[in-house]
């Protein structure tokens, strides 16, 4: 019988013999206060609507969300992201920057709610343009990126106004991160933080999000690729977020999280700036529907996988998984 090998080895599994030494040497923890809950808002009153490919989220309008702002509270989510549903489209998106618009009546609601909440507001115009590219389209049908920022820079001004607390650009125009410094600041909102979607991918990770906001791209260019990142491509995300820091962004982000924890991993290296992943719609939706099969374990992956987004270097996580990952977290 061998009782030893002459050869030295290493008895790593000592400190894993119980859940105490685990929890003390263990690296990378996930706290609620770290989490960011998307929400989806639409007018009207009472609305509640399921959004199918996301199980568990809905369509609220805004009378819904102080019931909303008093579960987060309570599970120690102190952050929310907010994504509007407009009551009509429009070639320029006009409700994304309409002062009475959908969004600042979110905002006001949730500010009403809890001021302590911290507010993120999403900046785009898919949600708001007819054919659901995230800038204007010029003759060509190409996005024209000067003239959109124009009008990205009016709907962070608009949210602004109304109470947002970091304002999240999510277009993938160059030189937004800039336009709307510069707005915000002319407009005295110098203090107000941006969050820059800075290495933001043309993934079909988003497809359940573009159902839940009816933002799939419809016109001149079918799909996003001529302005969002190329999948392919880790060293240009490296210079996404260089731009986005000299422009002054205060958070960049990763999107989407899962495909991308090595980018994750090179922008946490390159930068001092807090860092945020997106674990996006579609990680979602592979999620619940494993689950609802009974082939995963949902919990158990859930906090696997925001233990993996944090462990690759993102401070903050948004996901549509903060409310129930919360939960487990406190009863664990
Ligand atoms: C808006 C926006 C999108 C997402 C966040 N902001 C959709 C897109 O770019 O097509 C995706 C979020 C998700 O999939 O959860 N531009």
């Amino acid at each position: 019988m061998i009782t030893r090998t002459r050869t030295p080895f290493q008895r790593t599994r000592r400190t894993r013999r119980s859940a105490a030494l685990r929890g003390l040497v263990r690296e990378t923890r996930v706290d609620p206060a770290q989490l960011v809950y998307p929400l989806f808002v639409t007018h009207g009153l009472d609305v509640r609507a399921p959004i199918a490919s996301m199980p568990g989220q809905a369509r609220l309008s805004s009378d819904q969300l102080a019931r909303e702002a008093e579960e987060l509270r309570a599970l120690g989510v102190r952050a929310v992201l907010l994504f509007g549903i407009p009551v009509a489209k429009d070639a320029a998106g006009s409700e994304g920057y309409a002062a009475d618009g959908i969004v600042p009546q979110a905002i006001r609601a949730l500010k009403d709610a809890d001021p302590e909440l911290a507010v993120i507001v999403d900046v785009c115009l898919c949600e708001y343009t007819d054919h659901g590219h995230c800038g204007l389209l010029d003759a060509r049908g190409d996005v024209d990126n000067d003239a959109s920022l124009e009008l990205l820079a009016r709907a962070a001004v608009t949210y602004a106004e109304a109470g947002a607390d970091v304002i999240a650009p999510s277009d993938m125009m160059d030189g937004r991160v800039g336009a709307l410094r510069d707005a915000l600041d002319d407009a005295g909102h110098e203090t107000l933080p941006i969050m820059a979607y800075s290495a933001k991918y043309a993934s079909a990770f988003y497809g359940p999000f573009r159902e839940a906001a009816d933002s799939a791209p419809r016109m001149g260019a079918g799909d996003r690729r001529g302005y969002q990142m190329d999948p392919a491509n880790a060293r240009e995300a490296l210079r996404e977020v260089a731009a986005d820091v000299a422009e002054q962004a205060d958070i960049v982000m990763v999107k989407p999280a899962l495909a991308y924890l090595d980018v994750i991993r090179e922008v946490r290296a390159a930068t001092a700036l807090p860092l945020a992943a997106y674990n996006v719609s579609g990680e979602y939706a592979m999620v619940k529907a494993a689950a609802a099969q009974g082939w995963l374990d949902e919990r158990a992956i859930v906090l696997e996988t925001l233990t993996a987004i944090r462990r690759a270097g993102a401070d903050i996580v948004i996901t549509y998984h903060a409310k129930e990952a919360a939960r487990w977290l406190t009863e664990r």
